[in-house]
């Protein structure tokens, strides 16, 4: 049985993983994926496996991910989930199908269709693309100027973020993120963001932590948007209005400020969970 970390940057996240396998008496093997070749055809083959997939970059996640299973390793998570938890749009649909709410949205595919998104969602309103993190991009549109502002300067940007997601807005300046791992809801907190001059509550912006009571409702929530992503380990974003509505879910959690709010030792129960799975 073999141990493996993918990482891009070891960040405090993963030197608290390797602590923990290290306080198992397990020996892990770290692989920095950005520096080395990663093989698909030459026949390395690693079973009996388990790669922890951490790189910060969605891309080096993913693809990673890629070569680590053509090697027949088991990935957590798999190259498919953390493909899909990359793009919010992917993830929605994934949601919306397994009947969990999420915010009312629109998709638009140009700055004809953005137009119409008031007659259908008001002002104000959300605008993000389908893929970025830590807030970028992601905008309060309070009128039709806002709205042709963010129109005109995504055209000049990468394709991926020329689509829009429009979205009623819920409970803006606060967000819940549980952490789940394998069948277990780790525990909760509420994210809120930093001062009145910011709305969004990335904790990467400023934003403040504190434990979150978890209920029976949220365990179920948090349970079923991770299966249906298909992740294992994974932070799931709820925005609070009249009950929950699912945001997104993380495949590649950052829970440094989950362990603040929380005390729950998170590295150690990702690493029982990864040799449970070894031992199946
Ligand atoms: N529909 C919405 N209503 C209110 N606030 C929202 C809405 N969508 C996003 N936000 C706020 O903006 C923040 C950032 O948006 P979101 O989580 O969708 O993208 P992101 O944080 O950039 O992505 P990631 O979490 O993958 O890094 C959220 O944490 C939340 O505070
Ligand atoms: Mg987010």
């Amino acid at each position: 049985m073999s141990y493996y970390i993918a990482v891009d940057i070891v960040r405090h996240d993963e030197k608290l993983l390797i602590e923990a396998f290290n306080n198992l008496g397990i020996n892990v093997n770290i692989v920095k994926v950005d520096s080395e070749l990663l093989p698909l055809t030459d026949g390395r083959v690693l079973n009996n496996s388990v790669v922890l997939i951490r790189p910060l970059s969605a891309y080096n996640a993913i693809y990673s991910a890629i070569a680590f299973e053509s090697m027949g390793a088991l990935t957590i998570n798999s190259s498919r989930a953390l493909y899909v938890c990359n793009d919010k749009l992917l993830t929605y649909s994934y949601l919306i199908k397994e009947g969990l709410r999420i915010p009312k949205t629109y998709i638009a595919l140009s700055s004809l269709a953005i137009k119409q998104a008031p007659t259908k969602l008001g002002f104000p309103l959300i605008d993000k693309p389908p893929v970025g993190s830590w807030g970028r991009l992601v905008s309060y549109v309070r009128d039709y100027i806002d709205l042709k502002i963010v129109s005109e300067h995504r055209e000049f940007m990468d394709f991926v973020v020329r689509t829009h997601i429009l979205q009623e807005v819920i409970g803006l300046g606060k967000d819940i993120r549980c952490i789940v791992v394998g069948d277990d809801v780790l525990g909760c907190m509420l994210r809120k963001a930093s001062d009145s001059s910011e709305w969004r509550s990335n904790v990467a912006l400023g934003g403040s932590v504190e434990a979150y009571p978890l209920d029976e409702e949220l365990r179920e929530l948090a349970i079923k948007a991770s299966r249906a992503v298909g992740a294992e380990v994974a932070g799931v974003d709820l925005l609070v209005g009249d009950g929950y509505y699912v945001n997104e879910v993380n495949g590649v959690p950052e829970f440094k400020g989950f362990i603040k709010a929380t005390g729950v030792k998170v590295h150690e129960h990702i690493v029982k969970y990864l040799v449970s799975i070894l031992r199946r």
